[in-house]
């Protein structure tokens, strides 16, 4: 279509450039945007712009059986966390949830945020404990010693979610340091993929129910592109960051200057952001291969989300290379150009992909027949991998559903509290006037031990109708 000489593609094209520019120039915006700073008493910001709310606020997100806050006490300069978000949490001894309101159904991403420390009383890299949305897991038998960031893509179609925290065993905490909750652009996940089954590909439908959890994203030979920089607020390492074993000795790194063309028919900006296509690992020798073998873990199936962008050849239809998976050829000849028509605009093939017993993923580009000396002999810009569920009670394992308390996933006391403006401001007003009342009984009969309840300081009514809390709640 580019080449084409017909003049009545001109208005067309001119449209398509002005829809271009005026779409790449917004910024996404999701409707559904929860950022819950877990524990702290003030908003953090990150990133420059994005404001997480303390989980006292009620006002858009409710906080059922509450844990303990604390925070990392002994550090003299919190400008020396990496994130703001590192230095408070939420513990939960008993399980606990978090309900958000959902504006649009969809699917939607959760990041959780985990940065153990140690407090005088808690050392949170001793956490065991599993995570659900409602009935569904999202991570079992958890426990972490380093920071991570668990994202998840999972499909909404209530109006509300709880977000569940249940400590493992009985002697266990559970605990988080910061929750988003963000409705994902509607062409994230798309519903078609490529099934590699037994050395076939086949078509995969109904690829946007799913679930998915990220286990790698990778800014194939560039470097790494944290969330200032991504669309979506996402961290794209470079492969040498990642626990990958690399076979490219005939390969070499190449990044571009110029304009990433975003097409219709291609990825959007949102699902990957320019300096991941603006990069890319290339094989510059006919008859060679270059391959990423990962150790994943076995018996899942995962989603294997290729991304191309051709930065490097001087003209269309000069690039043609095979892709394998394990070692299956799974495209042959691909030419970028026939499925873009454009040079620098980005594309990507989703492959569905069950490992071997091993858990070992294999992801080659190999050179083609077809491919002329001086041509460049293949690519690859950016690889994510993502579990997926293969049983709808979750991602990962079965978690007894008898531990789920009343009220966390089905409406059973929570329904009286949420009923009201904030269930959760609600039942701590309650818990400061009993104290108050019990405290006056205590003082007037003088030579009894004051009661210490926490003191709650309510500032008016918020915008929708439901009180904010701002002070510190340490129950
Ligand atoms: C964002 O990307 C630009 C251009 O690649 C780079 O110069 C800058 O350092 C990046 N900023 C952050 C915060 O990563
Ligand atoms: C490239 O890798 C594929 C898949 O493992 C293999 O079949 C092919 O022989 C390799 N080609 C070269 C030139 O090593
Ligand atoms: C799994 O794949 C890896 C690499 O492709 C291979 O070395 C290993 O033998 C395979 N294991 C099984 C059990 O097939
Ligand atoms: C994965 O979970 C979803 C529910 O979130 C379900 O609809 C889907 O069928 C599950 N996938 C499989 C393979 O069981
Ligand atoms: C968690 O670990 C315990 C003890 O090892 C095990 O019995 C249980 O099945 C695990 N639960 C899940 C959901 O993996």
């Amino acid at each position: 279509m580019a080449n084409s000489r017909n003049p009545r593609t001109l208005p067309c094209a001119f449209l398509l450039i002005s829809l271009f520019f005026s779409s790449s120039s917004a910024l996404f915006s999701p409707s559904d945007n929860h950022l819950i700073a877990c524990g702290s008493s003030s908003p953090a910001t990150v990133e420059g712009h994005r404001v997480f709310q303390p989980d006292s606020t009620c006002r858009y997100s409710h906080l059922h059986s509450y844990g303990p806050r604390i925070s990392l006490s002994n550090l003299a300069d919190s400008s020396l966390l990496p994130s703001p978000l590192h230095g408070t949490a939420r513990v939960f001894p008993r399980p606990a949830s978090y309900e958000f309101h959902i504006k649009e159904k969809g699917a939607h991403l959760i990041r959780l945020h985990f940065y153990p420390f140690s407090s005088s009383e808690y050392e949170l890299s001793s956490a065991l404990f599993h995570v659900l949305v409602g009935e569904f897991s999202l991570l079992a038998n958890f426990s972490t010693s380093v920071p991570v960031l668990k994202e998840f893509i999972v499909q909404i179609d209530t109006e509300s979610i709880f977000i569940n925290f249940i400590p493992a065993q009985d002697n266990t905490i559970a605990f988080v340091n910061a929750i988003e909750v963000i409705s994902a652009p509607t062409d994230l996940v798309l519903d078609i993929g490529s099934l590699v089954k037994s050395g076939q590909v086949e078509k995969f439908e109904g690829l946007s129910k799913q679930a998915f959890e990220t286990i790698h994203r990778v800014n194939m030979g560039g470097p790494k592109v944290t969330p200032f920089n991504d669309s979506l607020w996402r961290t794209w390492l470079p492969e040498n960051e990642v626990s990958v074993k690399l076979d490219a000795s005939d390969s070499e790194t190449k990044s571009f200057s110029g304009r990433i063309n975003y097409l219709e028919s291609g990825a959007s900006r949102e699902v990957a952001p320019d300096n991941v296509y603006q990069t890319a690992r290339v094989m510059d020798k006919s008859s060679h291969n270059m391959s990423w073998e990962f150790s994943l873990r076995p018996e899942n199936r995962y989603l294997v989300r290729m991304h191309f962008c051709d930065v490097v050849s001087m003209a269309l239809n000069e690039m043609y290379f095979n892709i394998y998976i394990n070692g299956y050829l799974v495209n042959k000849d691909f030419d970028l150009s026939y499925v873009t028509g454009q040079l620098a605009a980005p594309y990507y093939i989703d492959f569905i992909v069950d490992t071997n017993n091993s858990g070992s993923l294999q992801i080659t580009i190999g050179s083609s027949d077809i491919s002329k000396p001086n041509w460049v002999h293949g690519l690859l810009n950016g690889l994510e991998i993502f579990k997926m569920n293969k049983t709808d009670v979750g991602l990962d394992g079965e978690i007894p559903i008898g531990l789920l308390t009343e009220g966390m996933v089905r409406r059973g006391v929570g329904e009286f509290l949420m009923s009201l403006p904030c269930g959760f401001a609600f039942a701590v007003l309650l818990m400061a006037l009993v104290a108050l009342v019990m405290k006056w009984r205590t003082e007037s009969r003088t030579s009894l031990p004051l009661v210490h309840l926490p003191s709650v300081v309510l500032e008016g009514k918020s915008g929708k109708g439901g009180y904010q809390m701002v002070s510190k709640v340490e129950i």
